[in-house]
């Protein structure tokens, strides 16, 4: 064997070495830095509660009365203390029949689907300035408020996971069920260029109501 052949041997041996090093430096444990989380820093992030059949709701209960005095204390600065919406903040009653019309009114009571979302809509993001700070018993209490005033709960009721499960809220059904967009469901090739078979409509004219489409070119 020549000396060039060893070389060369020798050298791509050396490139194999680095490149295995290479590899193993990518693999996290060997940094020395960082560790496993605990079962406790896991449950603290672990909170979600599915929207739809509310599976991950956690034991405990409050009722329409309990939720009443914490809504005023927490809640009632913002949004009203019947739900009603101080000033700009988001309103949480009423709007039943809005949603079709030109200025839709999205509520607890009016859009949204399923009561288990609320428990955990409220959990995780409410008050707006503390979220995370209510404990499950008090946000089954406030939710059961919330559906009080949304005439979905008596006033003498006591809410827990099974009670949040069964309640049917009015707007169940007034979401498209599957995706609808044209390119999910049309089978075969997606249509690219004029689509559409009649010409577009305006159906709102709300924008220009407002003032905010200009109507002739300048504006
Ligand atoms: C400082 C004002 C403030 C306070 C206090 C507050 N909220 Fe809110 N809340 C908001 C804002 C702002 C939003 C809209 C957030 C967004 O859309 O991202 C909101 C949204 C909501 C919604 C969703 C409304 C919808 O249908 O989209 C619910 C439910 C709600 N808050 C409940 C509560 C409850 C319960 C409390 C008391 C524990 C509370 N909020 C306290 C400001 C507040």
């Amino acid at each position: 064997m020549s000396r060039s052949r060893n070389a060369l041997a020798l050298g791509l041996a050396a490139l194999a070495l680095l490149a295995a090093t290479g590899v193993a430096a990518q693999t996290p444990a060997r940094h020395g830095i960082g560790r496993a989380a605990t079962a406790a820093e896991i449950r603290g992030w672990d909170i979600d509660v599915r929207g739809d059949d509310g599976l991950g709701l956690p034991p405990g209960k409050g009722t329409v009365e309990q939720g009443e005095k914490l809504y005023l204390q927490q809640c009632a600065s913002c949004h009203g203390e019947f739900g009603e919406g101080n000033g700009r903040w988001p309103e949480l009653m009423g709007g039943h029949g809005s949603l079709t019309s030109e200025d839709p009114r999205r509520t607890i009571g009016s859009f949204w689907p399923y009561a288990p979302g609320v428990f955990d809509y409220v959990r995780r993001t409410m008050p707006f300035t503390a979220p995370q700070s209510l404990s499950d018993d008090e946000t089954y209490a406030i939710v059961a408020y919330m559906l009080n005033i949304n005439d979905l709960l008596p006033a003498g009721a006591e809410l827990d996971a099974a009670k949040l499960r069964a309640i049917r809220m009015p707007n169940r059904d007034g979401f498209l069920q599957g995706d609808p967009r044209p390119d999910v469901v049309a089978k075969g090739e997606p249509c690219m260029t004029n689509c559409r078979k009649e010409p577009v409509r305006v159906t709102s004219d709300l924008a220009r109501k407002l003032g905010v489409t200009p109507n002739n070119r300048g504006n």
